[in-house]
């Protein structure tokens, strides 16, 4: 199958601290794909490493099939790449619109407009569009900061954790608005989660990663979420 991000034989580092060393992993184009794993095993950074925040001493990332290794962050979200990192990472004392339109800029200012699907996507970001981010709740704003990735219509969209501290009902409304993403708007999309009913819910493949190494993967139907737990445990 065609693949629009290929990893191959990466590592990455803070500063003399290696953390990902052989890490190799496809994301085919138009599906949904999960990267779980425990916690520090290099799940963010292996995003980080997509989005050119982190030291990658060797390896490669094609994307699209360009090396992007060597490109600045800003060079990479202006080839398609949408990222919403852990945390959210919104701004609290921008309005939502405002939020908004950052990811416009970000895009490399090809979209000059929110576009609809945007607000159809997220009800409630319409109906807030004037309050202050910091003022939304923990849901709400996680779907601000997916909105603002997808505002510029990316063909890769790369979330961490968008499920941490989350409550269950806001879960499936992400959930549902992930799916209509990549089923509508044909957006490839990445994951990295710790929840597993979400991952098996929503992924067509996973990976898991044990210190900076996949595993195991599979098409995740073929996967018992016991299996998957058990090496995750
Ligand atoms: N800025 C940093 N400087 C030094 N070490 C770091 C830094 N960020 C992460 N690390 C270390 O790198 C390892 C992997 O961290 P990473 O954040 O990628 O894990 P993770 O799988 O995303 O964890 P979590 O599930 O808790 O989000 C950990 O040992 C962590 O302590
Ligand atoms: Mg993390």
């Amino acid at each position: 199958m065609n693949s629009l991000l290929e990893i191959k034989n990466l590592s990455a580092a803070y500063g003399e601290s290696k953390v990902i060393a052989d890490l190799s992993f496809k994301v085919p184009k138009d599906r949904i794909v999960c990267l779980i794993g425990r916690n520090g095993v290099g799940k963010s950074t292996t995003l980080k490493s997509i989005m050119g925040l982190v030291k990658t001493p060797s390896g490669q990332i094609s994307y699209n099939g360009e090396d992007i290794i060597k490109l600045p962050a800003y060079e990479r979200v202006k080839r398609g790449i949408g990222y919403v990192p852990q945390g959210r990472d919104i701004f609290p004392r921008m309005t939502v619109e405002e939020n908004l339109e950052l990811g416009l800029e970000a895009g490399g200012g090809k979209t000059r407009k929110i576009p609809d699907y945007i607000y159809e996507l997220f009800p409630v970001l319409p109906l807030f569009a004037k309050r202050k981010g910091g003022d939304l709740s923990g849901g709400q704003q996680q779907q601000l900061a997916i909105a603002r990735a997808l505002v510029s219509k990316p063909s890769l969209l790369v979330l961490d954790e968008p499920t941490e501290g989350i409550q269950p009902s806001i879960i499936w409304d992400i959930s549902k608005a992930i799916r209509r993403v990549n089923t509508e708007l044909g957006i490839t999309v990445l994951i990295v989660e710790q929840y597993l009913k979400f991952v098996m819910g929503i992924s067509d493949y996973l990976y898991v990663l044990e210190k900076g190494e996949v595993i195991l993967e599979g098409e995740t139907d073929s996967l018992s979420q016991e299996k998957v737990q058990k090496m995750m445990t």
